[in-house]
């Protein structure tokens, strides 16, 4: 009998699963990073056999995986099988079986509004210490349900045994925030209000809603990258150093940060954020239909599809220092980073000689996202003119990953470990910052802009400094 894990998702025949989950998995066995006896049963409502559940898969991979997921897929096909279950009714759960005496992962692709009664039924099945439970965002619908789901949680597994899934901390990037911050005493001692003006956290994404309005809709650029993603990269750049790299540490400090941020309310929103829908356009030289046209799109929802924040954090590291948060879909360009930049210098006694450009760039550190590239930019003398200074590029390319973001979160979850998973008091904070806006956003009090599909977006918020964010 083997002891290798059980990947049993829940929402087996849904997007995220042939989106996400099989092509990081066929990643990972590319790579020989799946265990002997490694196996995932797919689960729904759909009478499926294993070979239609294997041929669904081979569609997600081939459709949405790159070349390290092609090369696996033929091996973890082999793995898979299908039982027909209501992830919500335990009776229905119980007659799934995983083989073996391993942990069984639930892995719940599932939509939010049914977590909690998927859970129940888990919890009751009789898996005891085998079970584990790995969740997808969105982590409740805000703060008060994220804290009924944690409870809940909290009453059928050890929270050593959660994992809430934010894939973006398998971004090397988001590692790389660290090791650059608390591993070079250049930035260890620097990285604070007096020599950092302001930070930009931007994702823009040419993608455009791509058949997703069942989820998308209703939810939001707001509630889909930065109630998650985005402000788990401004944890790593913000928080305080972590007393080591276990999880547990380094949860703590991202919570303490959380708690220090500072979101704008009804107050304040109409100065301090942005919100944008993409009207018809063309990107990437094809033809996009306006958001409002695209499939099974409710218009009277108000959907927004570009969000931009400014928020601040009240602490002594970063009193005043803007935190500009900015994302949006069918974009013109895709644009992926976390931007630091630095003040000038104060009474300088070099004068910038950026002829070409009035206002030259001052100093900063850029790390684009997948991929990777860390760039320095930094005023340099010299070249004949020894007392004018002009801002040049330090570059470094990152060697690709082996395996993508999503993969290395599930190598972790696979392994058993939790480093890269969100914690349960974080998820609750989370909301804390984001509801307020939301609340500001529904009662009308910042206008929904359209934007053409293509064009750089509504821009940033007012109150955050330089409208545009440079690209
Ligand atoms: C997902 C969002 O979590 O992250 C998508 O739901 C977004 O809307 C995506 O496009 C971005 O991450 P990645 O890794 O797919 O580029």
């Amino acid at each position: 009998m083997t002891d290798a894990p059980t990947l049993l998702i829940l929402g087996g025949s849904g997007d995220v699963t042939a989106r996400y989950l099989l092509p990081a998995l066929a990643e990972l066995e590319a790579c020989g990073r799946l265990e002997d006896g490694f196996s995932v049963i797919g689960s729904g409502r759909d009478d499926w056999t294993d070979e239609h559940f294997r041929s669904f898969a081979g569609d997600g991979i081939e459709r949405h995986g790159g070349a390290g997921a092609h090369r696996g897929r033929a091996e973890l096909l082999e793995r898979l099988h299908w039982a027909s279950a209501d992830a919500t009714d335990a009776d229905s759960l119980r007659e799934v079986d995983p083989d073996g005496a391993g942990p069984v992962i639930a892995y719940l692709a599932l939509p939010p509004t049914v977590f909690a009664d998927a859970i129940e039924a888990l919890g009751s099945i009789g898996l005891g210490d085998r079970l584990r439970l790995a969740v997808e965002k969105p982590f409740g619908t805000d703060r008060s349900s994220a804290r009924s789901l944690n409870e809940l949680l909290a009453r059928h597994v050890d929270e050593d045994h959660v994992f809430r899934i934010d894939h973006f901390l398998g971004h090397r990037t988001a590692q790389n925030l660290i090791g650059v911050r608390f591993a070079n005493r250049l930035f260890a001692d620097t990285w604070n209000r007096s020599t950092i003006e302001r930070v930009e956290i931007v994702w823009d994404e040419t993608l455009a809603l791509e058949g997703r309005a069942g989820y998308y809709d209703g939810t939001g650029a707001l509630v889909d990258m930065i109630q998650n993603h985005l402000l788990q990269l401004m944890c790593l750049v913000a928080m305080e150093p972590p007393e080591t790299l276990d999880a547990r540490s380094l949860s703590r400090s991202k919570l303490e940060l959380l708690r220090r941020v500072r979101g704008p309310d009804n107050a304040d929103a109409p100065e301090r954020t942005r919100r944008g829908r993409y009207g018809a356009g063309r990107v990437d030289g094809s033809d996009v239909p306006a958001y409002v046209h695209e499939d099974e799109v409710d218009p009277g929802l108000g959907t927004e599809t570009f969000a931009a924040v400014h928020l601040m954090i009240d602490d002594d590291r970063w009193r005043d220092v803007p935190f500009v948060i900015r994302t949006g879909k069918a974009l013109a360009a895709d644009v992926r980073h976390v931007r630091v930049t630095f003040r000038d210098v104060e009474d300088p006694v070099f004068c910038r000689r950026d002829h070409q450009d009035p206002t030259p760039p001052p100093s900063r550190l850029t790390f684009d996202i997948d991929p990777d590239h860390l760039t320095l930019s930094i005023a340099l003398n010299g070249g004949g003119d020894p007392f004018g200074v002009r801002v040049r590029d330090l570059e470094l390319d990152f060697e690709p990953d082996e395996v993508s973001a999503y993969a290395s979160v599930l190598s972790q979850l696979l392994s058993g470990s939790s480093t890269l998973s969100v914690g349960a008091e974080e998820a609750e904070e989370l909301w804390r910052i984001v509801e307020p806006i939301r609340e500001a956003w529904s009662e009308g009090l910042v206008a929904l802009e359209e934007y053409p599909a293509g064009s750089e977006g509504p821009g940033c918020p007012a109150a955050g400094g330089p409208a545009g964010v440079a690209g």
